[in-house]
């Protein structure tokens, strides 16, 4: 493998421990064909960019058979790719490609739910109640007490109960949207088929896993009522996938599910030291979250904790130290996030415009400082913001089930050139398949490519300056007090100050290697600096 992109010192395999990981999501990265939705061979094309940026890895959202109702989260068949994205060969070029450039692929595997088109589920509607098809599944007959009614209140994430009835009477849970079955891991058939998924993928050379709905695949076996609160709620809608304002979670985070991590983990093994998986867990304390992360399980789980904060000295401070206290117990490395496909993008999140451009930079910047890994959401490197997209154009199934806003606002396809849409997404000259904004020009990868003060150059420098220290500044970090608006620590050689009030804060004596914003002598509200 080149070099460029790879700082990891020699006789280490775990290169993901300080990695920077780019999250691709499909539909939304490059087109090469034409028809406005981004493909694999799109993303190979691109990866260039990819390595010029400087990111260790890329994360790449499903592309396998599915009929897209929640854009490839609902798999029909694990071990091919979908005809909109390609080709088996397509992936096979595409890590090819990306290994020669020093980046490393990590795929998504989707182990919760089946797509309903899944011949698993066929053959379970066919098949009938009783049957050994529909025990891959959970099916479940009315309550006796309540006939015609679900057999739990439990809701869907994205709204609406999370059961659907099919022709015989037995309903079936969806823990997402109907075409999405929840499979049943108590059945051995289901981990079984997983194994194989697994082997599958890392026998074409991929270098590690994200997993969806880690902390779902579990339910508590009896599928009882969840105890909801007078005032209460299950969460519902995507936007609200974050927010847990109920505490009793029976279909969650249930003590079965790390054995199946345990099984993994001697399957990567196999395959060698230098394969990994990521968890998607969406936990309720930092203690529960490393628990996915022990020795003997995942390498790494995405650390929500970080997006969740508020713009306040305070939250990031806190959530710093919860999370390396909590990670450290168990050995692992923390990881950082900001922006992903399901949550409104940060710089909107901080209040758009100007201002929570500046924010965001700013909490890049003390993430990107941070021991451990990053990972990076296409687009944030230009700016984006959350779009607001036309409701005719809405996609998101979660918006398809409660008529609220949904997702797609962060899964508008990259402007890569261009004055304007589809500014280089694809070839042609048509809309892509969520519309661009009108006044992308001064965004796009090219626009921003030549101009060093874009946002395009500071993830540049950030990521060049990062390789510098990434391996060699140690995992420790001191928080220093600097005042009750300012979130400042030291790694190693490394001061990092994010100014989270609206005065200026005096920078300490050393030199600024780098900054989210202007700085002269004083570090100004909303910017955040690297001294050494
Ligand atoms: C995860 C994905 C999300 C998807 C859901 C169901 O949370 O990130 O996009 O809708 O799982 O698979
Ligand atoms: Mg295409």
């Amino acid at each position: 493998m080149a070099d460029l992109n790879d700082p990891i010192p020699a006789g280490r395999d775990d290169w993901w421990r300080h990695a920077v990981v780019y999250q691709v999501y499909v539909r939304s990265f490059a087109d090469s064909d034409g028809d406005g939705i981004g493909d694999l061979p799109g993303i190979t094309s691109r990866l260039p960019h990819l390595a010029e940026l400087g990111v260790d890895a890329l994360w790449i959202t499903p592309f396998y058979t599915s009929p897209q109702h929640d854009h490839g989260y609902d798999v029909a068949d694990y071990t091919d790719v979908d005809p909109l994205f390609g080709r088996l060969s397509d992936a096979d070029d595409l890590v090819a490609r990306a290994h020669e450039l020093g980046l490393r692929v990590v795929v998504d595997l989707v182990p919760n739910h089946t797509s309903d088109e899944h011949a698993w589920f066929q053959a379970a509607l066919a098949a009938g109640p009783g049957s050994p098809e529909r025990a891959r599944y959970l099916f479940r007959d009315d309550p006796t007490d309540r006939p015609g009614t679900p057999p739990n209140n439990w809701e869907s994430v994205f709204g609406g109960p999370a059961w659907t009835q099919v022709d015989d009477g037995q309903w079936y849970l969806h823990l997402f949207d109907s075409t999405q079955p929840d499979l049943d891991w108590r059945n051995p058939e289901v981990p079984e088929m997983f194994e194989g998924v697994l082997r599958f993928w890392l026998d074409r050379g991929v270098d590690g896993f994200r997993v969806d709905v880690a902390h779902g695949l579990f339910k508590e076996a009896s599928l009882r009522d969840q105890v909801v609160e007078p005032g209460g709620r299950p969460a519902s809608g995507a936007g609200e996938m974050v927010e847990r304002n109920v505490s009793d979670e029976p279909m969650w985070d249930q003590p079965e599910v790390h054995d199946v991590y345990r099984s993994w983990h001697r399957i990567l093994d196999e395959a060698g030291a230098d394969r990994m998986a990521v968890a998607e867990a969406w936990t309720q304390t930092p203690e529960s979250m490393a628990a996915f992360v022990r020795p003997d399980e995942l390498d790494q789980t995405f650390n929500f904790a970080w997006l969740l904060a508020d713009w306040s000295a305070e939250a990031f401070a806190d959530v710093i130290t919860s999370t390396l206290a909590a990670v450290e117990g168990v050995g692992a490395a923390p990881t950082w996030v900001l922006s992903n496909h399901d949550v409104v993008r940060h710089v909107t999140r901080y209040g758009g415009g100007e201002q929570g451009l500046a924010r965001a930079r700013a909490a890049t910047l003390t993430m990107l400082a941070l021991p451990g890994s990053s990972y990076l959401y296409q687009g944030e490197e230009l700016g984006l913001e959350q779009v607001d997209v036309a409701p005719e154009d809405r996609q998101d199934p979660s918006y398809l089930r409660t008529g609220e806003v949904g997702r797609d606002g962060c899964r508008v396809p990259i402007p890569w050139a261009g004055t304007e849409a589809p500014y280089a997404f694809g070839p042609g000259a048509g809309q892509p398949w969520i519309p661009q904004p009108d006044d992308w020009a001064a965004l796009t990868v090219g626009a921003q490519a030549t101009d060093p003060t874009s946002t395009l150059a500071f993830y540049t420098d950030a990521l060049r300056i990062r390789r510098g220290f990434a391996w060699t500044a140690g995992e420790e970090v001191s928080m220093l007090d600097l005042g009750a608006d300012v979130v400042a620590f030291e790694r190693g050689p490394i001061t990092v100050l994010l100014n989270c009030g609206t005065a200026p804060v005096e920078l300490p004596a050393g030199e600024v290697l780098l900054a989210s914003g202007p700085v002269d002598g004083t570090l100004p509200p909303d910017t955040a600096a690297w001294l050494r």
